[in-house]
Formats: structure tokens, C-alpha cells, sequence
């Protein structure tokens, strides 16, 4: 680091030369209120999400189910994956992007997760990846951060589980379930995560892991004790027009409008109202 003397405009913090968010950042937001983030498909919706200011935009798998029309995250591939990052990045000025490792991508050994985490930094320009798991995950977490890649944990429901959980349930109902949990926050902080997502839990549990985890917490459908916040992009704005699940607050109808604008270009083409002069070349 240069000496504080150096630093141009008089500027004596030792924020990086740029205003990115980094791994590093985002830890530092612990115990500093909570914060927002956005899932992020493409570069139009990163731009939005960069925009906002948000710290992180997470390419969730979930892109599976509101951009390609699987009914679950488990199709969804590498390649598919890589292509939605590499336009993420690029629609991304200042916020850290996570890319989401689809379902077996880094499941059978720490080195397969490696290789295939390190496509999504060196192929398509991550800043780090998202794995689903708790203490089972922790040997892969740890080789991934030893070897260069910042990782967020993702515990309670994960829906990369769907098939062995019988659907998408709410995890930490039971004392006991709610004590694996906190173990499971535990060994992933001491794996080295920079982030925990605690998703589908009661708000009393998340609270409880919040407040023991060293990291920030980022919850979705976890209740309002968190650090942070995420919301699938789809889901708040309104884009996917199927009732979205209880945690989600919408705060647009971007579906519902581009029906409406849809109809209205069709009628304008029909009555011969478009194209009109201004138009025209
Ligand atoms: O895939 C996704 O969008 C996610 C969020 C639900 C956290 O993992």
C-alpha cells in the first residue's frame, strides 16, 4: 500500500484506487446496517442492479428457472452459467459479481470445483463464486479460497436439494435443525466465506446465526435480522407474472407493462398508427 503522504486529493483511507467492491468490502459491512442486493441475468438488469449501488450482484442459478424455463436450477450448466456471468461482468461497473456454481459443478472433489470456479474468474471475469452447503461443504470452500477465489456459502434452503429435501422447504423449524445450521455458519466461516446466504429459515434462527457469524449475512425468505438482503431480479420487479413465493415483496410490474406495451405496438401496427413520419427516413 502506498504511504498515506502519496494519495492523491488528500485522500488518507485505504479504500482501493477504484470504488469496486471487493471481498474484502463486503465483510467490512458487518454490523454496519442492513444492505440490498440483486440477482442479475445479463447486462441490462446488471446495469440496473450496479446502478442502484448495490454492493453485489449475485447471477444466481435460479436464472434457470426465470431466464431458460427449467422447472428447478438442477439443467442449468457450466456453459449456461459462463454466458450469463461473462454479461453480467460486463454491464457491472462497481459491483462485486458472484457467480452461482450450478448443480455438480463442484460437488465430487475440491479440484473439480476448482477448474470449474476458476472458469467463472479467469473465462468469464467473476469476482467470486456462491456455493449451496453447509459443514459437508467446508473441505471444498477452503480449497477454493486457498487457491485464489473468494466464496460465499449459501445454508438453509438449497435449492440445488430439491430433489432430497421434497421440495422447497423451510429448514431450521426444529431446535435441532436450527443448531446444525449455526454449526453449519461456523465451519464455513472457518473455511474462509466472505458472505453467508441463509435462505427459507425463521427469522429467529437467522438472527442467531447472524449475530455468531463473522461475516455478513445475506438472507432471502430469513426475516429482517440479516446484514443484507437478496431478492431474485424477476421477483421484484414483477418481470415473471406467476405469484412469487411469500418472502418476496414486488416492487414492479415490468411483466404485466411489457404486456400492455406489446398489445399496444400490435394495435398501432394493426390500425397503420406505426410506424408514422417522425419515424421515417
Ligand atoms: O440462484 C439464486 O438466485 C440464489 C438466490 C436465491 C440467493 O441462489
Amino acid at each position: 500500500m502506498r504511504p498515506a503522504a502519496t494519495q492523491p486529493s488528500g485522500d488518507t483511507s485505504m479504500k482501493p484506487a477504484s470504488d469496486k467492491w471487493t471481498a474484502q468490502r463486503i465483510r467490512a459491512l458487518k454490523g454496519h446496517g442492513p444492505f440490498a442486493c440483486a440477482t442479475a441475468v445479463d447486462a441490462v438488469t446488471a446495469r440496473w442492479v450496479d446502478d442502484a449501488g448495490f454492493p453485489l450482484t449475485l447471477v444466481g442459478d435460479s436464472l434457470g428457472m426465470t431466464v431458460l424455463g427449467f422447472d428447478t436450477t438442477l439443467p442449468v450448466t457450466m456453459e449456461q452459467m459462463l454466458h450469463h456471468v461473462a454479461a453480467v461482468v460486463r454491464g457491472s461497473k462497481r459491483a462485486m459479481v458472484v457467480a452461482d456454481m450450478p448443480f455438480l459443478s463442484y460437488h465430487a472433489t475440491p479440484a473439480e470445483a476448482v477448474a470449474n470456479a476458476g472458469r467463472f474468474l479467469k473465462e468469464a471475469g467473476a469476482d467470486a463464486v456462491k456455493v449451496e452447503g453447509g459443514a459437508f461443504r467446508a473441505a471444498t470452500v477452503k480449497t477454493l479460497v486457498e487457491n485464489g477465489i473468494p466464496v460465499m456459502g449459501h445454508i438453509g434452503l438449497l435449492p440445488q436439494n430439491v430433489r432430497t429435501m421434497g421440495g422447497y422447504r423451510v429448514q431450521g423449524r426444529r431446535p435441532a435443525e436450527a443448531a446444525r445450521l449455526a454449526a453449519d455458519a461456523d465451519a464455513l466461516e472457518e473455511a474462509g466465506i466472505f458472505a453467508l446466504v441463509l435462505e427459507g429459515m425463521p427469522p429467529a434462527v437467522a438472527g442467531r446465526i447472524s449475530r455468531r457469524c463473522g461475516v455478513p449475512t445475506i438472507g432471502i425468505g430469513a426475516g429482517p435480522r440479516c446484514d443484507g438482503q437478496i431478492l431474485v431480479i424477476h421477483d421484484l420487479l414483477g418481470l415473471t407474472e406467476t405469484p412469487p413465493p411469500k418472502f418476496v415483496r414486488r416492487y414492479a410490474s415490468l411483466g404485466a407493462s411489457a404486456r400492455r406495451a406489446l398489445a399496444a405496438y400490435g394495435r398501432d401496427v394493426r390500425a397503420g398508427r406505426f410506424p408514422s413520419p417522425e419515424h421515417c427516413y
